[in-house]
């Protein structure tokens, strides 16, 4: 088996939980497992949180939501944050308990035609420019006219992880206007940056995704919380190339001195950023060791200066010890997010899960 491997630590992830609902207080946490649980495996990651307390999870479409309403206890809310998109997604919501966001009309009707009777959330926009109602009191007096119930009104902020950023202020100011305008039996406006930066305003639950996987998501608050993932493969060669000798396709990269190359099975297929390429570091024995060359399809290469590597040692790309490079580092040096490094770890990877909460 090829050693290419990301472990989940479950015992992290009930750990972020609780730690994430100390902060959030009163209000309930919606984890938001979708994108497979943010590459982490949506079945395992869910059920870990149903068995610490969680009752409430986001996933994005029907197809998403039906996979974890077969996979997991019947009193748990799943709420599509996508919604419905047509008649065969209402249906699924019917068959399956779902409980899609709602933006427009069509969707309503959508709903009612397929016999819908249970819940809905209303997105509203209050400055993010993507999705939400266009007039909230006329959808609020529609669903309460209609044989389904209103499970409660939510907006998303663009920029919660730029605190001082001043379209917070005015989505807060469009919110608390909402709120005080309309009759619904739960809030919910932050996600993880929000909860951290603004936690006066949690209202009644919180969508929380990439805190519970353990990525701060405001590095100059951090809250302590643990990586859940690890990626990690194994050194299968070391090759001894000479002076001037290039490395991996397009010969970007040549050795400065004769020396080791340690060769890696893990590469782009595997969700390794290729941009990684004469960039990246890897973590081998303690030591960081620098990705020379581009970053193949199924392996990358490490340079060897003074470290003794044999063939066999493990090499972890992001973890949780501190001379570990992070998902957040790896993808500053991309120039992206840790949301895209987690969700394109969602391909061939062996998934191992440790922790006390592992129930397979
Ligand atoms: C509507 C909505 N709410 C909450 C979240 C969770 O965000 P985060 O992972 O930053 O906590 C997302 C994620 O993209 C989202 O789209």
């Amino acid at each position: 088996m090829r050693p290419a491997t990301l472990t989940i630590n479950l015992t992290h992830l009930a750990n972020n939980y609780h730690l994430l609902q100390q902060q959030a207080g009163n209000a309930e946490i919606m984890a938001v497992v979708k994108a497979n649980a943010y590459g982490h495996g949506l079945l395992s990651i869910a059920k870990a949180l149903y068995q610490v307390g969680c009752r409430s999870f986001a996933v994005t479409d029907t197809r998403e939501g039906t996979a974890l309403r077969l996979g997991l206890t019947s009193d748990a809310h799943i709420t599509l944050l996508s919604g419905i998109f047509n008649i065969d997604d209402a249906q699924q919501c019917v068959e399956h308990q779902l409980t899609p966001v709602c933006i427009q009309y069509t969707q309503l009707n959508m709903l009612q035609e397929a016999g819908f009777q249970g819940s809905i959330w209303l997105k509203v926009d209050t400055g993010m420019r993507r999705l939400g109602v266009n007039n909230i009191a006329e959808l609020t007096h529609s669903v309460s006219q209609s044989p389904f119930q209103l499970a409660g009104i939510m907006s998303h902020l663009a920029c919660a992880d730029t605190p001082p950023h001043p379209l917070n202020q005015t989505q807060f100011a469009r919110f608390q206007q909402i709120q005080s305008s309309t009759h619904a039996p739960a809030y919910s406006l932050l996600n993880s940056a929000g909860l951290i930066a603004f936690p006066q305003y949690t209202y009644d639950i919180v969508r929380l995704g990439l805190a519970l996987y353990g990525i701060e998501p405001i590095s100059t608050q951090p809250l302590g919380l643990k990586p859940v993932a690890e990626l990690s493969s194994q050194i299968i060669q070391i090759q001894k190339v000479k002076q001037g000798e290039s490395v991996s396709y397009g010969a970007s990269w040549m050795a400065p001195h004769d020396m080791n190359i340690a060769v890696v099975a893990l590469g782009y297929a595997d969700g390794l950023p290729r941009l990684l390429s004469n960039k990246g570091k890897a973590c081998v024995n303690g030591h960081l060791l620098s990705i020379v060359g581009r970053v193949c399809m199924d392996y990358c290469m490490l340079a060897v200066e003074n470290d003794a590597v044999v063939e066999g040692d493990k090499v972890v790309f992001f973890g949780e010890e501190s001379n570990q490079p992070s998902a957040n580092h790896i993808a500053a040096q991309c120039q992206t997010i840790a949301y895209e490094v987690l969700t394109n770890l969602d391909r061939r990877l062996n998934r191992i899960y440790i922790g006390e909460n592992h129930d397979e």
